[in-house]
């Protein structure tokens, strides 16, 4: 890429960063979302840190002020009052100083914190900052294996689909079928105001989800019961390495920073998890696949949650296979990776998670394949990456096929991630 084109990237990428910068978080995009996102704050802080190192560390530290008492960590924190986005503080009715929800998502703070720490300027800064984040990211992660994984199988479950962050996912279509709707009520979404409603969850996907969190509030978001009063529990492969990964660079940290318990607690965590992880891998597919824990079966739906594993320290041969999957994703669309497998009735390539590309999990699996030395796939990765933001801006996601923008436009975490592939271009 040229040097021009580069530094065009960059200050784009930057600008936008700066647009949704509310001085101690950021939003994803100003309307659809208007409040802090766990993950999203997580990776956009890899972005900020090419910027201002200070300001990187801020964001992650500012929602680990808001970590509940029992270790989790919310997905959502609601700093200030916005009446355009539903379902806000009064539906969660979470009790909480700053208002949160009441579920979680997908643990990037681990890596995010590592990542930050090995590259920064400021040493003596990041020093400071990873020693403090540290133990609380560590409680968050035993939280998760204490009250997402009772059986101690080695493997998490996500109890609502916006934990996995990939809401409207073909994976979850059975097993959300057994979320009621009744007793739902009234509401008004807001989604819809900002977005193309083709782009985003259905009216009935919407009844579940507010029925999900209707229950949990009822039983009080004591979050030691909601794992088995939940009617939906899924092992998802791609939450479950992104908690993996997370677990063994926080053990890297703890061994840096001189907290060999914590490094030792992370380091067990992170090979349960690897090996549980085997019992999602399909022969037949060629990639891991979801498990619906209530029904007690493998999900027969070829999404990205099962390429995503690429992202942990999975065997060498498996990141061989799904590099083989891609390659077969590939050849259906013109621009990776899809969310799901075009050559499925169910695909939908503009409808949020059933079929968009996305940049932020392109740049977890180009990361998890470079560090299994399968460098070709990701190269194209992140070429198609560029293509994208040079064709059609920087999107929430896009068609794979068409390559039209999708969802909210001037997303936080796709300038977060043009930044980090400019490090490799
Ligand atoms: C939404 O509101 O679309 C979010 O994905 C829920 O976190």
């Amino acid at each position: 890429m040229a040097t021009m084109d580069k530094s065009a990237f960059f200050e784009h990428a930057a600008e936008v960063l700066r647009e949704n910068d509310l001085g101690t978080y950021t939003v994803p995009t100003k309307g659809l979302y208007p409040f802090q996102w766990n993950w999203d704050s997580c990776l956009t802080a890899l972005g900020q840190a090419h910027i201002d190192e200070r300001r990187a560390w801020l964001e992650i530290e500012t929602l680990f002020d808001n970590q509940w008492e029992d270790g989790m960590v919310p997905h959502i924190v609601f700093h200030k009052r916005d009446d355009g986005y539903f379902p806000g503080p009064d539906v969660w009715g979470t009790n909480r100083p700053v208002p949160t929800s009441g579920i979680t998502q997908p643990a990037v703070a681990g890596f995010a914190v590592a990542r930050l720490f090995e590259r920064a300027k400021d040493k003596e800064l990041a020093r400071e900052r990873a020693s403090a984040l540290l133990p609380k990211i560590h409680r968050w992660h035993e939280w998760f294996y204490a009250n997402r994984d009772p059986q101690k199988t080695g493997l998490v479950a996500i109890i609502h689909p916006w934990e996995s962050g990939r809401d409207n996912s073909i994976d979850w279509d059975d097993a959300f079928s057994r979320v009621p709707t009744e007793g739902v009520g009234e509401y008004h979404r807001r989604d819809t105001d900002h977005a193309d409603p083709t782009h985003r969850p259905t009216k009935e996907q919407y009844d579940r989800y507010i029925w999900l969190v209707k229950h949990f509030r009822s039983l009080k978001w004591d979050t030691s019961k909601l794992h088995d009063a939940s009617p939906f529990q899924v092992v998802d492969p791609g939450f479950n390495a992104i908690l993996i990964r997370a677990c063994s660079e926080l053990a890297g940290l703890a061994n840096e920073l001189n907290l060999p318990d914590i490094a030792a607690k992370n380091d067990a965590m992170a090979n349960q998890g690897l090996s549980a992880l085997e019992e999602l891998w399909s022969d037949v597919h060629g990639q891991y696949m979801c498990y619906d824990r209530k029904a007690g079966h493998l999900i027969d739906s070829l999404s990205i949650g099962g390429l995503l594993t690429a992202f942990a320290a999975i065997p060498k041969s498996r990141a061989k296979a799904l590099t083989v999957r891609i390659a077969d994703i590939e050849s259906k669309t013109n621009y990776l990776i899809a969310s799901h497998d075009p050559s499925d009735v169910r695909y939908d390539g503009k409808r949020y998670w059933r079929g968009p590309a996305w940049l932020i999990v392109n740049y977890m699996i180009a990361d998890g394949l470079t560090a299994a030395g399968e460098n070709e796939m990701a190269r194209r990765i992140i070429n198609s990456s560029f293509d994208l933001i040079r064709e059609s801006g920087f999107s929430e996601y896009y068609d794979p096929i068409d390559g039209d923008p999708c969802g909210g436009s001037r997303f936080t975490w796709t300038a977060a991630m043009v930044l980090e592939f400019l490090l490799v271009v």
